[in-house]
């Protein structure tokens, strides 16, 4: 039996992952900042309570996310980084108090977070970053949350290199879209969209095979990535006519 820590475990694809790993008979120690939704993991897991941690916190508090990494019980095999916001620009006219909303979560979230966890990795712990696939290539409207994410997957990637000396493995997730309540509210076509049961069989198996990156559904994520291999000039046409309405 491992135990798996997972930010953002209280909607979509952490709360799916939760759900998953309780079933497997694994250990899940569950972040979010909705007491209902951790209340609910907590009864999914009711005939074996012990095998559920809940904290409840807002990841943006360096501090509150640390007196609650603190007072965890349980000594987490898996480290799932995976709480994340959404917000779009709309016409190119930049919104700072969005783009910061936005970083808070994201990257200064993930921070606090990996900063909090880092005095209990082990040798053998095992880092997974969610990430997206809007990193790899300049789309519209996604001046805040695509430069989010390519912060993630900087980070994400450097720490690959520095933790690998101590044992410690990263594995950097980057999903295309998937139906969660983040997704719901965008008003634009989604191509090849996957649920989150797809989503968090991908992400589990992924872990399982100790990939270094993990690039779901593949299909849309392997035509995102050749266009990202193109220059810059064809990249930004191609992306204007995929995503013109
Ligand atoms: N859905 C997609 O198509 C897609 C595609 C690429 C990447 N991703 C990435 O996948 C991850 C999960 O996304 P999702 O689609 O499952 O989104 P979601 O359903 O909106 O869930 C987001 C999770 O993050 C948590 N969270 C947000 N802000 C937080 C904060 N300040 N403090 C603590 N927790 C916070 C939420 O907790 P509360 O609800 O408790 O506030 C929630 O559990 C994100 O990193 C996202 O960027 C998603």
């Amino acid at each position: 039996m491992k135990t798996v820590f997972i930010t953002g475990a209280t909607s979509g694809i952490g709360f799916q992952l939760a759900k998953d790993y309780l079933k497997a008979g694994e250990k899940v120690v569950a972040c979010g900042r909705n007491p209902q939704a951790l209340a609910e993991l907590t009864r999914f897991s009711e005939t074996s309570p012990e095998m559920i941690e809940t904290l409840c916190f807002d990841l943006t508090d360096c501090q509150a996310t640390q007196q609650m990494v603190d007072s965890m019980q349980s000594k987490p095999d898996v480290w799932i980084f995976n709480a994340g916001d959404c917000e779009y620009i709309e016409k190119g006219e930049l919104d700072s108090q969005l783009i910061r909303r936005v970083f808070e979560v994201n990257v200064m979230g993930l921070v606090h977070a990996i900063e909090a966890a880092q005095t209990r990795f082990v040798r053998g712990s095992h880092l997974v970053i969610v990430g997206s696939i809007s990193s790899e290539l300049a789309l519209p409207r996604a001046e805040a949350y695509g430069a989010s994410k390519s912060a993630v997957s900087y980070l994400a990637r450097t720490l690959q290199q520095t933790l690998k000396p101590k044992g410690i493995q990263v594995t950097v997730v980057y999903p295309g879209f998937v139906r969660t309540p983040l997704t719901e509210k965008n008003t634009f076509a989604m191509p090849l969209m996957v649920d989150v049961d797809e989503a968090s069989r991908a992400i589990r198996k992924g872990i399982e095979k100790g990939s270094a990156y993990l690039y779901f559904p593949t299909r849309f994520t392997l035509i995102l990535r050749l266009i990202a291999l193109l220059p810059y000039r064809w990249q930004n046409a191609l992306t204007a006519k995929l995503t013109q309405d």
